[in-house]
């Protein structure tokens, strides 16, 4: 998946060690946050709004306008992050995500106008 050119991955690294990720996919003037990830260990240090802002930063200088992402209706740090980084949520769709145990969660969509 990463190597076709419509994909745009950032990774955080402490020294030589990754410790988090944001892959996007591009089309036309559109793209779709597909995941951004903070290791375990480095969690709840703010780390991933850097990393966001950059990825979001990158994707303007491709000519990205407007960007969506998926995110699961209960992931407080995540939809906070979001929140924080200009994201509104735009619909939300019942049931989306469903857990090994059988459990179905609800998925919110998100955007932010990156022009
Ligand atoms: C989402 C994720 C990338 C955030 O990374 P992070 O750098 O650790 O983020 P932070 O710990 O700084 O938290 C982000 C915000 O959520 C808040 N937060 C953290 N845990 C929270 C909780 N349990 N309840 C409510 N808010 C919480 C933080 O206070 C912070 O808000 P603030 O900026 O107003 O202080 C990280 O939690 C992660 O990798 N999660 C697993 C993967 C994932 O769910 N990705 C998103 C998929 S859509």
């Amino acid at each position: 998946m990463l190597t076709k050119r419509n994909k745009l991955l950032h990774r955080l690294r402490h020294g030589r060690k990754t410790i988090g990720f944001a892959v996007s996919r591009m089309a036309a003037d559109e793209a779709e946050l597909l995941s951004i990830a903070i290791d375990a260990g480095y969690r709840g240090r703010g780390l991933s709004r850097d990393l966001l802002l950059t990825h979001l930063g990158h994707l303007a200088g491709r000519g990205v306008r407007t960007i969506f992402l998926e995110v699961e209706e209960n992931n407080q740090p995540a939809r906070r992050l979001y929140e924080r980084a200009g994201f509104a949520v735009v619909g939300r769709r019942e049931r989306y995500y469903r857990q090994a145990g059988g459990e179905q969660l609800n998925a919110l969509l998100m955007r932010r106008d990156l022009s």
